[in-house]
């Protein structure tokens, strides 16, 4: 594995040229392999549940709008991989905040599930609310996916729609008020690590 300040650099380098950074490996894979361990036992707990959209205190499920599950991380989770996930995203924060004095202050994180036909229609993340989502971070825990199995993130940035299969061990980080996306339809389970900076 590349060291981690160069994996960090292709995500700013990435993020400016072409405002979005794709990046398979940028986390350790056997953390990862925990992570989705731990979600597939909160699947099987029914510990997920039906995410709403808008602002705190005005969110609401629409599930014409999203059909995924979701469960929020403590900031301080006692569950060693989390916590060890969360160290690396703190790392990334750090280096951002030093090399593009982007003033990260916190993050939120959670694992989201998609049942098959579930699907995000177009949307930004930033909910202008005061402490702002500055950059969102998805991390995909989907082995063997095949091309049939749809669910895709698709963004709609400068140079037009990019399609992205939601691969295991992939990362995808964009700021937050920039760049539209949509979550295809999936065809199977598809799970991930979703958060933002802020
Ligand atoms: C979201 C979102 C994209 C994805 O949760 O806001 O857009 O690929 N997720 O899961
Ligand atoms: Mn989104």
């Amino acid at each position: 594995m590349i060291p981690v300040e160069q994996r960090f650099e292709r995500v700013v380098q990435q993020i400016l040229e072409q405002g979005r950074a794709v990046i398979d490996g940028l986390f350790p894979d056997q953390i990862l392999s925990h992570l989705l361990h731990r979600l597939t036992d909160l699947r099987e707990e029914e510990a997920l549940r039906p995410a709403a959209i808008g602002a705190a205190g005005q969110a609401e499920v629409h599930t014409e709008i999203r059909s995924d599950n979701i469960r929020w991380w403590s900031d301080h989770p006692s569950d060693p991989s989390e916590s060890a996930y969360l160290a690396h995203i703190d790392a990334l924060s750090t280096y951002l905040n030093r090399t593009c004095f982007t003033g990260i202050r916190s993050r939120e994180f959670m694992y989201a599930s998609y049942p098959p036909g579930a699907f995000y229609a177009r949307h930004v993340d930033d909910f202008q609310n005061k402490d702002a989502r500055k950059f969102s971070v998805i991390t995909y825990l989907n082995q063997h996916w095949q091309p049939s199995d749809g669910g895709e993130l698709v963004t709609y940035g400068k140079q037009g729609p990019e399609i992205i299969p939601p691969t295991f061990g992939r990362t995808v980080i964009f700021p937050s008020p920039d760049l539209e996306h949509e979550v295809r339809i999936t065809h199977r389970v598809r799970l991930s690590i979703t958060g933002w900076l802020r």
